[in-house]
This record gives structure tokens, sequence and C-alpha cells, in this order.
């Protein structure tokens, strides 16, 4: 048996932060016990990791990524291979990815190619939700069988019409069988039919600058969609309602109001809406394409009420979006026509150290930091207990972290497979030192040590936030 003692840190989970020494056997945390007990309990190591003056912190849970996703006529420049490396290198020890389903295809085939994908090829453990394209009988036939193998969410578009788009039918006939299985649903909720429409006019009056990716998807459209998934949500009997990448005050005031109610609704919003605006969009020249993702980047308010639902626990989850599209080729499609240009930001990488700036700046405290970044998606998604603590028991997935250590955030350093860094030359306080998988080393002491094809496949339980 492989025995690894951590010792001289802070551990910090969401529910606590205590001086304690952590045991790790083979894959598993084995015990903890108070900082400098570990011969007193009787623990032998083979090997002791120093974390004297540092924070040891569950590995996070991104719950939302898309490692090489099919999209706007193009794939997500990051494979499994180098966006799982990438994520561990942020301390990101889980990613939940998603399976598409194609339109005329079936979610079975669908999973099947993603698990072919991915298989062999992550460095970090990783799971699937599957996209819901195509809402027909055959489709939510297959849900149950998929809630049985571990695919307990599943994601329904209100935007992007003709491509992942499903109408108010379809999403409520999906929401009454996830009522039925247990499976969560997850809506991109913005009023994609209406956008389309702004769309169509920009571009037709030579409004086609990146700028106006943004303006065309205003924040009222975010809020009515949301609005409307939280309706059909309780007209199909309630099932876990999760709303993916909040950016709207308006939106969260839907939340907040739905959670007020009771009502098993809940919310993910992502660093780019915390840390960016869109002003980024805004910027000369065709810049502002690296900033194109939907829901889009909203002006400076809206930033501070996500904080504010973060705090208050009306968005409960941080996770990336991270859909990456080089700048130099990928971007580029759609210049002279914002609305061709791929949407996605890359950022699996920087969540875990965006946040701590956040705890050093005062925005959120160190265990919410833990809670929104590693508890609560895990919880969300089925996973807690194995992922999203460290805790006797749990898997050994850990990372050591240097609360004082300053970093500047670059493509010229950053591990992700794209060619331009969202957070380019930001200073931040807070980096990753040491990070175990399962128990395996995968970063020592800021070196790489890990390997494609360590990372296996979690199946997950349904939501541990309701019931
Ligand atoms: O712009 C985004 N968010 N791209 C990824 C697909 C999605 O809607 O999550
Ligand atoms: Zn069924
Ligand atoms: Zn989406
Ligand atoms: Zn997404």
């Amino acid at each position: 048996m492989a025995r690894v003692v951590i010792r001289g840190g802070l551990l910090v989970t969401a529910a606590d932060e205590v001086e304690a020494d952590v045991l790790v056997e083979d894959e598993k945390v084995a015990a903890l016990a108070a900082r400098g007990s570990a011969a007193a309990e009787g623990w032998t190591a083979e090997r002791v990791i120093d974390a004297t003056g540092m924070y040891v912190i569950p590995g996070g849970v991104d719950a939302h990524t898309h490692m090489e996703m099919p999209f706007g006529g193009t794939v997500a420049s990051d494979s499994f291979a180098t966006g799982t490396r990438a994520a561990a290198w942020g301390g990101t020890t889980t990613v939940v990815d998603f399976a598409v389903q194609e339109r005329g295809g079936s979610p079975r085939a669908a999973l099947d190619a993603w698990h072919e994908k991915a298989a062999g090829q992550c460095a970090i453990d990783y799971s699937f939700h599957l996209i819901m394209s195509d809402v027909t009988a055959g489709a939510l036939g297959e849900m149950d069988a998929l809630v049985g193998e571990g695919v307990t969410s599943f994601k329904l578009f209100m935007a992007y019409p003709g491509a992942l788009y499903s109408d108010d039918g379809r999403i409520l006939r999906a929401l009454q069988h996830a009522e039925r299985s247990g499976a969560t649903v997850m809506v991109h909720a913005e009023n994609g039919i209406a956008i389309d429409v702004l769309v169509e006019q920009a571009v037709a009056e030579g409004r086609t600058a990146p700028r106006y990716h943004g303006e065309t998807r205003p924040a009222l459209l975010e809020a009515e969609a949301t609005h409307r998934a939280i309706a059909l949500a309780r007209v199909a009997g309630g099932p876990p309602l999760y709303v993916v990448h909040v950016s709207a005050e308006e939106a969260v005031r839907e939340l907040a109001a739905a959670r007020d109610a009771g009502l098993p609704v809940f919310g993910e919003t992502c660093p780019q809406y915390l840390f960016l605006s869109d002003e980024e969009l805004a910027r000369p020249g065709f810049e502002g394409a690296k900033y194109v993702c939907s829901t889009p980047l909203r002006p400076e308010g809206h930033g501070a009420a996500l904080w504010r639902a973060l705090r208050t626990d009306d968005l409960q989850v941080v996770s990336t979006d991270h859909c990456p599209f080089c700048f130099a080729e990928q971007k580029e499609l759609g210049r002279g026509d914002f609305s061709l240009i791929p949407n996605g930001l890359p950022g699996v990488e920087h969540r875990m150290d965006l946040l701590h700036q956040a705890v050093v700046e005062g925005r959120i405290s160190r265990r919410r930091w833990i809670e929104v970044a590693c508890a609560a998606p895990a919880r969300m998604f089925g996973l807690y207990g194995r992922k999203g603590t460290v805790a006797p028991g749990s898997d050994a997935d850990i990372v050591v972290y240097d609360p004082a250590a300053e970093q500047v955030i670059s493509a010229a350093n950053h591990h992700m497979n794209v060619d331009y860094s969202a957070y380019e030359g930001r200073r931040v306080m807070g980096q990753v030192v040491t990070v175990l998988s399962r128990g395996e080393t995968v970063v020592e002491r800021r070196r790489w040590t890990g390997r494609a094809g360590w990372g296996t496949f979690v199946p997950r339980a349904t939501c541990q936030l309701v019931g």
C-alpha cells in the first residue's frame, strides 16, 4: 500500500479550517489528525509532503467544461489530454464535460462517442453531462439508462436556434422525464429566438464588430428565459433545475425568488462574469472576439450582483464553461460578422486562483472559496463524498496551495491549448504547488508528474442538494 502524509498545512474545506495532517493510503484519504500528531497516531509513510505555510484543500471540481467540443463550425482547441492537464495545473482534479447528442442522433451514441474521446486521455478524473439537442421520444426513453450509468444531468438550450436549441415543449418534456428519472436539468437560459432577430438586424445594419455580440443578447432576455425555465420546471413537478453560466443581475433575481419560494433551483456563474466586463468585447479592432461567449460579458454592475449572490447562496457554483478557441484561426471565422465568432472562453486552469484572489480581496471567505469551487459542484452533481472534500474515505484529490505566491496569468506560461489568455497580465496572489489525483502526484512542486490516462470516468449519483 502506498502511504503519503501531508503535514504542517492548514486544511481548508467548505465546512472547516483546521491545522491538520492528512494520511493518504493508495487512492483514498485514510485519516486526519491534529497538526504534528502523525507520530503519535503511529502513521508511517513512504513519502511526506511538507505543507508548512500552505493551505491543504480539496481538488477543484469544474462542473462545466467543453473539451474538443464541435461548435460554431470548428472544434474547441483543448483535447481531453491538454484540457485536463491544464485543469490539474490549476488545482482542479475533476471535470464534468458534456457529451453532445446530434440532431437525428441518440444520447447513447453521443455518450459512447464522448467516452471514446476521453478514455485513456485524461490526467484527472472526469464525468459527463449530456447535451440533449433533439428531444424525441426515443431520446427521452434513453434517459433512465443513462442515469443508471452515472450520467445524471442533461443540458437543454433555450439559445442557438437551428443548432442546439429546444423549444419550450421539448424542454417541458425533458423536465417531466427528469422528474421521473431523478435527473437534473441544466439550462442555457437565453431567449434564442428573440436574440436571433436582434442579431439579424445588427448584421443587416452593418453592426458587425464583436461588441455587438453583447448588445444583441440583452440581460432581459437572459432573465426572461431563466423565469420561463423555472416556470416549466415547476409545471413538470420540480426536478432539480440548474441554470448554467448566469451573467445578469436580473437573472439572479429570478433565481433568488425561486429559491425563496423553496424550489430546487440552482445557479452557476463563471470567472469571466465575475472578473471581466463588456469593455473587453469593445476592445479595438477584432480583439474583442477573444471575449465572445454566451451568455455574454455584461456591464460592470452585474459582476457586483453575482458576487453578492455567491455570498448569499443565491448562486451556488463557480465553474468555467471552458470552451477555448484560438484567436488566430478560430475566432477569426467571425471577422466581419460577430455572429460567426465561435462562442466560448478558455479558463479551466485559473478558476481556483481567480477565486482565491477574491478571498484575498475580501469578496468571499476562504471556506466559501472551497464551497463554490469544490463542495457545491460535487454535491450538485452527485460526486460529494468521493470528490469536493478532504475527509476519511474521500478520494485523495488534494491540492497543496501557497496563498502567498504571486503569479501573473499569461498565455506565455499557461498550459491550455489556446493562443491567448482572457486574463492576460492579471496579477493574483496564490498558486498551486502540489496536486494529488486519487493519491497520485500529478503536479509536484510545480513540476508536471502526471500522465494522460490516469484519470478515470466517475459515474455520478443524482443531485445531493435536494431531498
Ligand atoms: O459561449 C459558450 N458558453 N460556449 C460554450 C457552449 C455553451 O453554451 O455553454
Ligand atoms: Zn423514463
Ligand atoms: Zn451554454
Ligand atoms: Zn458551456
